[in-house]
């Protein structure tokens, strides 16, 4: 602690000293990013001036030619590199690439997602960039939205608490920033439409958005990022209350803010709230924004901003004290402690493989089971469908497929584990038949495509079990993608049904970016496992695990839509008193959040309580025995859920409290414990006011986040 202290003490004389000798062109350059693909010449131009602050997307090879004429520069502060290492260091062909956020949100495995941010962060850092714009923290509910992909899911505790996570492992050691983003309710744009106005009230930003940035604040992140959108009219670019009074203030988050891509010419362009970029420029960093990423006007537009005084030099020194600090903690100012580099060879290495195989197998969800899974020693497999050997559909977004150049011809393709790849080593090559059978295309799908249907069936019938990799691609999933229909599209269903036809085993595996409407396609499946963007080892893990040599542990952060339009269907909703639900759609979804099997079969005590009464500050214990019923061993999350029975404000139906993953061996049995604290049963008032009741709560536990065990508790 007085290490810590001393040395922010040391950090703050030092930046006091560098601020002390800025012009306040230097101090401006600090405060832009600018971008790889931007203009040529442009770039060169403010390269060789070596003051500006920050580059992104330059990959590792490049980055020297950045970095010298800064060294050279009057005060030789060094750039600092960030980069899109959304799942792993993906743009870069080599580089571990993880399952998708929301994959690895389905482990419920803080540990492990901790241990996926500090692989992520060893490779950044081996290629010698510094910062990830990384996790993202916005709450995964409306499905047409494209980038529900790079979310956690749908529940406020799980993408804290995965968040929090992942920045500890980002910034272990401090070997790279991490940027929590997007801030704040971006993922709420309406009809899931990107970046679009968010018609959210600031109380339902408290009851459900801001938590996870308040996690990343304590979990001490270096920098968030502002999202492209508005908040009931108002652009998040230009809002004082929320990037300041909020976020800086109320939060404490003392790490810098950086635009999103190209936000202050939205302001101008797209959402028409400055006349011109200038203005732009003034607004947004008076609002609290402290880096502009992408838009090179503003480098000038500030500076000339301050010089007529519309722009108060405190709010530019605050801007660069938060990047030097930055700087600072990465080693990267003069005479501050370097950071210990990890050597290039950790890239892709056998330790961080054996990290995402773990990632992977923990990710992937069984979502149904007749009694056909595990399949053990089947004689033959037909491995068929449109993602079962589609490495850029498995991937999903930001790996080098989709960002910045898509160059799928220069894929590595036989280092990653697609399904048909896995199968082929799990089964033996020589078991196993494959055909593609359809595309994933909305219309027309083509002259052959009857032909490649018939040789689909026909390897199926030729098969004892049949593996069907269905799901969404690229074109259909990702940022700039959203959907009105998150459907599985083209003959996807139609080739389920043929193929159920002729053989009775039917296993479909989806590769996908999100969960999409099953209502049909599930009476076609004897099992049905959802692996949505698996990353290199995907294959490998859905091969093991439906083979019976691994067991299943995800369960899922999101809950699978009803029907096509019936969303959002997260699942803490509130209660309905008339009306409420569709008449042509049952509203009862068989794939919830919290929900996933596994070859384990465990049964629940009831929960009990230490006590059955608590004070407002007090606390309570709540326990509940799991026991493995099976002859399998098998991990279990074990899910703690809350409701205050009455209160004046309506309350979700019940809210994840707390949650812990455990590993009980066969025939065992555990005893999990959930320590509350009754000041987290609260809610909001009208006002915004945090309040807890007294009176009777509701704790519902559960394995399945179908069947729930239930206790009482009285607040006194
Ligand atoms: C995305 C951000 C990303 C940035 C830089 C934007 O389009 O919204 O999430 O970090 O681009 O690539």
């Amino acid at each position: 602690m007085a290490n810590t202290a001393a040395r922010s003490a040391e950090v703050e004389k030092k930046i006091d000293e560098i601020l002390s000798k800025m012009t306040i062109e230097e101090k401006v350059g600090q405060m832009q990013q600018l971008a790889a693909n931007m203009d040529a010449a442009k770039l060169d131009e403010y390269r060789k001036m070596g003051t500006i602050g920050s580059f992104l997307h330059v990959l590792g090879n490049d980055t020297q030619k950045y970095i010298e004429p800064a060294e050279k520069s009057r005060l030789g502060i060094k750039p600092i590199f960030g980069i899109d290492a959304i799942h792993g260091h993906a743009l870069l062909k080599g580089a571990t690439v993880f399952p998708s956020q929301l994959a690895a949100a389905c482990t419920f495995d803080e540990q492990l997602v901790e241990k996926m941010g500090e692989v992520t962060a060893k490779e950044v850092a081996a290629d010698g960039l510094d910062w990830v714009f990384s996790p993202v923290l916005c709450m995964g509910r409306d499905l047409r939205w494209g980038r529900i992909d790079e979310t956690f899911g749908e529940d406020t505790e799980v993408v804290a608490r995965l968040g929090a996570a992942i920045i500890k492992g980002y910034q272990k050691d401090g070997l790279v920033a991490a940027c929590a983003k997007h801030y704040i309710a971006y993922g709420e744009a309406t009809g899931g439409r990107d970046a679009y106005d968010s018609q959210v009230t600031e109380r339902r930003v408290r009851e459900v958005l801001l938590k996870p940035f308040k996690a990343a604040a304590d979990a001490e992140v270096m920098s968030v990022m502002t999202a492209y959108g508005s908040i009931d009219g108002k652009p998040f670019t230009t809002s004082r209350k929320w990037l300041t009074d909020i976020l800086k203030e109320e939060l404490g988050f003392n790490g810098l803010i950086v635009t999103d891509w190209d936000n202050y010419k939205a302001l101008v362009h797209g959402q028409r709230v400055c006349e011109d970029l200038c203005e732009a420029c003034k607004d947004g960093i008076l609002a609290g924004n402290d880096m502009c990423m992408y838009t090179d006007v503003f480098y000038n537009a500030a500076i000339e901003a301050v010089k007529n005084g519309e722009i108060p030099m405190s709010a530019i020194d605050d801007s660069v004290r938060r990047i030097l600090r930055m700087k600072a903690r990465l080693g990267l100012l003069d005479g501050m402690p370097a950071r210990k580099l990890p050597p290039r060879s950790v890239i892709g290495c056998a330790e961080h493989v054996a990290v995402n195989y773990e990632v992977a197998k923990e990710s992937a969800v069984l979502l149904k089971n007749n009694g056909v899974l595990p399949l053990g020693d089947v004689k033959s497999v037909a491995v068929i469908g449109p993602n079962a050997d589609d490495v850029g559909a498995q991937y999903g977004d930001w790996t080098y497929y989709s960002h910045p150049n898509p160059n799928p011809q220069a894929t590595p393709k036989d280092e990653v584990y697609t399904l048909l790849k896995g199968v082929r080593e799990v089964f033996g090559d020589a078991r196993v038949t494959y055909a593609k059978g359809c595309v994933i295309e909305d219309g027309d799908c083509g002259a052959d495509s009857d032909k490649a249907m018939d040789e689909a069936v026909a390897c199926a019938k030729a098969a004892d079990v049949a593996v069907v990799v269905i799901g969404d691609r690229l074109k259909y999933n990702g940022e700039g993608k959203d959907v009105a229909q998150p459907i599985l599209r083209g003959r996807q269903i139609e080739l389920l049904k043929r193929v159920k036809a002729v053989n009775d085993k039917v296993v479909a595996v989806l590769v996908n970016g999100k969960p999409l409407v099953l209502s049909e396609a599930e009476g076609y499946c004897d099992a049905i496992v959802e692996t949505f963007n698996g990353g290199d080892m995907c294959g490998l893990a859905a091969a093991r695990l439906i083979k019976g040599e691994e067991n299943f542990g995800g369960k899922l952060p999101i809950s699978f839509p009803c029907g096509v339009g019936s969303g959002p269907d997260y699942y803490n909703q509130y209660d309905y008193w008339h009306g409420g639900r569709y008449a042509d759609v049952k509203h009862e979804n068989p794939y919830p959040f919290g929900f996933g099997l596994s070859y384990s079969r465990f049964e629940y005590s009831a929960p009990v309580l230490s006590a059955g009464k608590a004070k407002r500050d007090g606390a309570v214990r709540v326990s509940v025995t799991v026991k493995n019923a099976s002859d399998v061993d098998g991990k279990e999350t074990v899910q703690l859920y809350f409701r205050d029975r009455v209160c004046k404000m309506l309350t979700p139906v019940r809210k994840l409290l707390d949650f812990k993953k455990v590993f009980i061996g066969a025939g065992e049995s555990k005893t999990v414990t959930f320590d509350v604290a009754v000041a987290d049963l609260g809610y909001y008032d009208e006002n915004c006011v945090y309040t807890v009741d007294a009176g009777a709560f509701d704790f519902y536990v559960s394995g399945d986040g179908i069947n729930f065990g239930h206790a009482e508790l009285i607040v006194e």
